[in-house]
């Protein structure tokens, strides 16, 4: 019988290597004839541990269980998938999984992430040999059919950026994954590299392929040392099966995958900025234009795509461009992954297609705050996305509609808040954030950051009100418009939003010792 217990680093971070360890060592004990299969995380981080047995009807879950409660566990009819006060039922119909379409997460926690043979018996490689039967303008047509947009926060179709590289002119090109997911609230890059990292190699071969590329880079972020581990281990893995090397998938194709550790800068996850820090430099976000489509990694063009980006484009190629558009709504087209975290119930990966609505994803599936008090604020898309309300959380997740509310999806963070959150404190974490995070190569940002703390600490304190409120609005309109990168043209993003919705929260204090 095969056990799973993940692997996944939040499902560790909480106990899962001793129950592995529990489980083996009591079957051992018992005499009972259990392979333990370490799989990536299903997302519901709230049930981590979550142990699942293969029975005839299904994987069954148990969750969470710790080490200690193994043993009565393996007692009972857990082999049989039976009853138990931990049993959850089958875990592909619990209404979490069951309501989501995963697409670029669907081997996520089912498979072992390392085994090939797992990859190829669910899907695995399906788009890289579709991909390497058409053209490299027929492959970026594809992407561009499916309406994919990038994943890391902009949006930009994939198709268009892939079409500039490809018709570039470059003796050498490159892909690079931009897997520094440094925005607040977001892990569903980490997850997927350490659930099916197989599938990140086979969208970055599949780029290459389209665009004309021949060397990879991943650029991970140091924070994630289990999915560092992982993807090295999956690399080699790739190559000895041919799936990446001189002769992938005996096409001819050549493509060269690199994994590259970042140290901690923010700033980093700026495209230029990291590009920067793969030629062993500071990062320093370079001006655009030139774009690195067209001038990228060592001056040559470069595919810059996030992790999930790159990972949505197998199943693309596998079925189809069309199959793809189909989901979703307007522009905003197939599925993303949300992450749910902050003040909630149930955290987690939901992985679907846009257009549900933000007060749907957090109250029927993430269950509300945590602490149980009322939802007060949300911020979506990392910490330069503004602040909603929770008045005004009936809102469509797709891009166009966040944009029109005068906010952002991003990378698909939530992170929600409840009514004891002190809205002014968000305000100033923001402009700190800022002044901590920049890079420092413009004035708007590297300045405007720290006189931002300054004025908000003066609202706050109730030092001429009026004025200081004025000050902070221009400040953040010079930002806005004079800031090199996202990081200052964003930030104000928080403090307006947290001032337009939460205005008694800069005052209250002063108006309550008047
Ligand atoms: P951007 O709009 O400048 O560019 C988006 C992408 O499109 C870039 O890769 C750019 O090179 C490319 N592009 C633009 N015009 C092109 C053309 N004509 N042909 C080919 N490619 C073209 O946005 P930027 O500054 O790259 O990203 C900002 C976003 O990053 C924010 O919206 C935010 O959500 C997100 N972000 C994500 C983080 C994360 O951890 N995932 C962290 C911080 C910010
Ligand atoms: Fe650097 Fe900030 Fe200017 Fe971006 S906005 S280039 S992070 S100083």
């Amino acid at each position: 019988t095969t056990i799973y217990v993940p692997r996944d680093s939040a499902a560790v971070s909480v106990g899962a290597d001793e129950v592995a360890a529990a489980v083996e060592r009591e079957a051992l004990a018992s005499g009972l004839d259990v392979r333990v299969v370490r799989n990536g995380s299903r997302g519901m981080l709230w049930l981590e541990p979550l142990v699942e047995v293969a029975t005839p009807q299904g994987r069954i879950g148990y969750g969470p269980v710790t080490p200690e409660q193994v043993p009565d566990l393996l007692g009972g009819d857990l082999l049989g998938g039976g009853e138990h006060p931990l049993r959850l039922g089958p875990v592909e119909d619990l209404p979490w999984m069951r309501d989501q379409q995963r697409l670029c997460f669907a081997r996520v926690g089912v498979t072992d992430p390392t085994s090939a043979e797992d990859y190829l018996a669910n899907g695995g490689m399906a788009g890289l040999r579709k991909a390497l039967e058409l053209k490299p303008a027929e492959v970026v047509a594809q992407v561009t059919e499916s309406g994919l947009r990038g994943r890391g926060g902009a949006g930009f179709p994939a198709g268009i950026k892939w079409k500039t590289v490809l018709e570039t002119e470059g003796e050498l090109k490159f892909v690079c994954c931009n897997a520094d997911e440094g925005d607040s609230g977001t892990f569903a890059d980490r997850m997927l590299i350490e659930g099916d990292p197989f599938c990140l190699i086979e969208g970055m071969t599949i780029a290459a392929y389209a665009t004309g590329a021949t060397e990879g880079y991943v650029y991970l972020r140091s924070e994630y040392p289990d999915a560092v581990r992982t993807l090295r281990q999956a690399v080699e893995i790739a190559y000895a099966h041919g799936w990446l090397g001189e002769n992938i998938l005996g096409s001819g194709t050549k493509f060269d995958l690199f994994v590259r550790v970042g140290a901690g800068a923010y700033i980093c996850g700026e495209e230029t900025s990291m590009l920067d820090s793969l030629e062993g430099k500071r990062g320093m976000v370079r001006s655009k234009p030139p774009i690195p489509a067209i001038t990228g990694l060592f001056g040559k063009p470069t595919v810059v795509n996030n992790v999930l980006t790159l990972a949505s484009v197998p199943t693309i190629l596998a079925d189809g461009a069309a199959a793809y558009a189909a989901l979703g709504t307007g522009r905003s087209l197939g599925t993303q992954v949300f992450q749910l975290a902050g003040n909630i119930a149930r955290g987690g990966v939901f992985e679907t297609a846009f257009g549900m609505s933000l007060a749907e994803l957090i109250n029927d599936y993430g269950g509300g705050t945590r602490s149980g008090r009322p939802v007060r604020a949300v911020q979506v898309g990392g910490p330069l996305g503004a602040y909603l309300p929770a008045s005004g959380l009936d809102l469509p997740l797709d891009y166009e509609a966040f944009a029109e509310a005068g906010a952002m999806l991003g990378h698909g963070g939530i992170v929600v808040f409840d009514d004891t959150v002190d809205m002014a404190a968000m305000a100033r974490f923001a402009m700190e954030f800022c002044a901590e995070e920049s890079c420092g190569k413009c004035t708007p940002c590297r300045v405007g950051s720290v006189r931002g703390v300054e004025t908000i600490d003066r609202i706050v304190a109730g030092q001429d009100t009026d004025d200081n409120l004025a000050l902070l609005g221009d400040l953040c309109d010079l930002m806005t418009d004079g800031s090199l990168c996202a990081m200052g043209g964003l930030t104000p993003n928080p403090v307006l939003s947290a001032l337009k919705h939460f205005p008694d929260d800069f005052t209250a204090r002063h108006e309550e010792t008047k």
